[in-house]
């Protein structure tokens, strides 16, 4: 018997207090803080029990030593909390949580550690570090093994595993290092095999990506949840498969064409946009979906992903 669950998934959030930092307009009582009530209002009438903050929880830079550190994800965490009660929170790291001095060690201290499993029901999510590639790399065949018998494998990954649009840093994913090369592949093959769902931040946009590869399928779903209050929620950008990638192209930048043209050909369906907001995944017995909400509006979803064995999108309005 299938229990349905439902994630709440908020996005790179890069908790400031600093006055003088360049993300403090974000935490305007308008911008992230209004956008993670609307979270905790689709949590609550949802009937969410698990909230996945994807990476980049904090602006690690911007601490000066463990205790402040500290202090940083403490109040990024009291934050979450406050927004979404009674929701249990899972966490991966991202490469702006560790950063400064004492970050890696105020990290470890109190944030429970990724590289582990959580049973959703008939379901499961995988929680990656995708800062320690080497680690994660050697943990996944374990993990994998762990949840063999789920119907629905989530990845929860603060890079994405298939690359999105990211400015000069393209290959700024899951073991995305020219010299990882072969092991990206065997992680997309390893994941590809499972029909996974990725669910990844890193890129400040969002979107997802229907890749048909490796000898299976992943899904990738991107989220950001930066918004300045002032912003359209969610803007459209680019919204086909083709236009996956050409940006490069366009720009004379080989390297990073190629790299995206080797993901084209396996590309069922790409949907891109600008601006921030959070997602709902939902799972019942016979079908899957992914709600996106814009930042300004939670009362209904601006765009529903529905997944399973489907390749088609509507938004909703
Ligand atoms: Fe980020």
């Amino acid at each position: 018997m299938h229990n349905a669950e439902k994630i709440v998934v908020i996005g790179d959030l890069h908790y400031t207090e600093r006055a003088d930092s360049e993300r403090a307009a974000l935490w305007h009582p308008n911008g992230i803080p209004r956008l993670l009530a609307a979270a905790g209002r689709v949590a609550r009438d949802s009937g969410a029990t698990l909230a996945l903050q994807i990476g980049d929880l904090v602006g690690g830079e911007e601490s000066d030593g463990v205790a402040a550190h500290e202090a940083l994800i403490a109040g990024a965490m009291d934050r979450l909390e406050s927004a979404l009660p009674g929701v249990s929170l899972a966490v991966v790291p991202g490469n702006h949580d560790t950063r400064g001095e004492g970050g890696p060690e105020a990290w470890a201290h109190n944030v429970p550690p990724a590289n582990r499993a959580i049973p959703l029901g008939d379901d499961a999510l995988i929680l990656l570090d995708s800062n320690t590639p080497d680690e994660t790399f050697a943990a996944l065949p374990r993990l994998l093994l762990e949840t063999a018998d789920c119907r629905c494998l989530f990845i929860a990954v603060h890079h994405p595993v298939i690359p999105c649009y990211y400015g000069l840093s393209y290959r700024s994913i899951f073991l995305g290092e020219p010299e990882r090369d072969a092991e990206r592949l065997e992680a997309l093959r390893l994941l590809a095999e499972r029909h996974a769902i990725v669910l990844c931040g890193h890129v400040h946009t969002n979107g997802f990506i229907d890749w048909h590869g490796g000898g299976g399928r992943i899904v990738q779903v991107h989220v950001s949840s930066l918004w300045d209050g002032l912003e359209p929620a969610l803007r459209e950008t680019i919204s086909t498969s083709d236009g996956y990638g050409r940006f490069y192209e366009r720009e004379g930048r080989a390297d990073a064409a190629a790299f995206f043209a080797s993901f084209r050909n396996g590309l069922a369906a790409y949907q891109h946009f600008e601006g921030a907001g959070f997602a709902l995944v939902k799972l019942c017995p016979d079908a899957l979906s992914v709600d996106f909400f814009g930042g300004a509006d939670s009362s209904r979803p601006l765009l529903t992903l529905p997944i399973d064995g489907n390749e088609d999108w509507r938004i909703v309005d």
